[in-house]
């Protein structure tokens, strides 16, 4: 059974069943899924980002991110402790090496030098964590190799956005990456034969995020995101922000609104995404053979858009599905637009 990658980015001490906040703080969209002691949702919410970023990269943007923070924590009246957050994959480098396998103290002592070589991010500003996802047996003489899942982010984003929340008084208590968190939500029978797609489509890109039976191989995002569509249809229609988005979420590419015409407007930018994730799933089968991608898992707001799923069934000859995000969870779970809370729900999930 291989390891779920279960890594805090730092290593931010974790209190055990209790009341937690799972914060997905997104550019576009806040969400938030607040559980009970018993891990059950007492509370799920979505609110506009108007700021635009979701991890300040300068030190001017921590306190509009704080306010913002104070707010929504104040006027929802949240819990202000023991909050899960997620660090988003543009944010992040994440890399799986197959490296001669090491004891835990060599790998302890080798992996800054490692990480030097797979992660574009230079030491003195490296946050890095790791986790062992396959150490062969000593009887296994055939396969040498370990593999090991890398993490790493920027101290500067780690401090800005810890920052944020401290300015708002609020305590977080677990940090991870995004895609690990939504990683939770996939199905327990996959086999380790075969490969798996999550697409997170957020609104300023798309994440891909490959997993070889369940265990992670590969993370990484694109710029193209649902924004873009926004964006399109304001200047092909000469349309304000509010009222693109609402015919964006209301038509998508469905052929039978506005003459099609909104779905013309739409169509090149889903290209775009297309060809990204067509990319990735080429790159990644070239290079796996025996263990090609065979499912494709939706997540985040873009994805629901009217025709996307359809679209890419259409392109892709992949089984397409949802992710499953409430199947495992108790509680007050919404019943609209679920695919928006891969990453808050991923983090609820997160065990200790
Ligand atoms: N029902 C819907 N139909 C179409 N698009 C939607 C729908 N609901 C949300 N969206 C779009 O999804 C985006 C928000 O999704 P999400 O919350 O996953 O993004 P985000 O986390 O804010 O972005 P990012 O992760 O890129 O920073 C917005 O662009 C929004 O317009
Ligand atoms: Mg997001």
């Amino acid at each position: 059974m291989p390891n779920r990658p279960k890594i805090n980015l730092p290593k931010l001490s974790s209190k055990g069943m209790q009341e937690v906040v799972a914060v997905d703080l997104g550019t576009s969209k806040i969400k938030i899924i607040v559980t009970g002691k018993a891990g059950e949702i007492t509370k799920t919410l979505i609110t506009d980002n108007p700021l635009g970023y979701s991890v300040p990269t300068k030190a001017t943007q921590i306190e509009p991110l704080a306010n913002l923070l104070r707010d929504i924590f104040g006027q929802n009246k949240l819990p202000r402790t023991n909050l899960a957050l997620a660090m988003p994959e543009r944010h992040v480098s994440t890399q799986v090496i197959s490296i001669p396998t090491l004891t835990d103290s060599e790998l302890a002592t080798s992996i800054s030098w490692q990480a030097q070589q797979y992660i574009p991010i230079p030491t003195e500003e490296l946050v890095l964590n790791y986790q062992v996802l396959y150490r062969p047996e000593k009887k296994d003489a055939a396969t040498t190799d370990m593999r090991v899942l890398l993490a790493g982010i920027k101290q500067d984003d780690l401090n800005n956005l810890t920052a944020a929340y401290k300015q708002a008084s609020l305590e977080p208590t677990v940090l991870e990456t995004e895609s690990i968190a939504a990683l939770r939500h996939l199905p327990a029978d996959l086999t380790n034969n075969a490969s798996s797609l999550i697409i997170n489509f957020g609104a300023s890109g798309v994440d891909t995020i490959i997993v070889s039976g369940s265990e992670l191989t590969m993370a990484m995002s694109h710029p193209t995101g649902s924004t873009m569509i926004t964006k399109a249809l304001m200047a092909t229609f000469n349309l304000t922000y509010e009222k693109a988005e609402e015919y964006k979420m209301a038509y998508g590419i469905d052929t039978r609104y506005g003459e099609g015409k909104i779905a013309q407007a739409i169509v090149p930018i889903l290209q775009n995404i297309l060809g990204d994730i067509r990319n990735t799933i080429t790159f990644y089968n070239n290079k796996n053979p025996v263990s090609a991608i065979n499912k494709i898992f939706l997540s985040g707001g873009g994805a629901l858009m009217p025709g996307f799923p359809e679209l890419l069934a259409a392109n892709l000859n992949i089984e397409i599905q949802p992710l499953d995000i409430f199947a495992t969870l108790t509680g007050e779970i919404p019943e609209n637009n679920q695919l928006i809370f891969g990453v808050a729900g991923g983090l609820t999930k997160r065990k200790g």
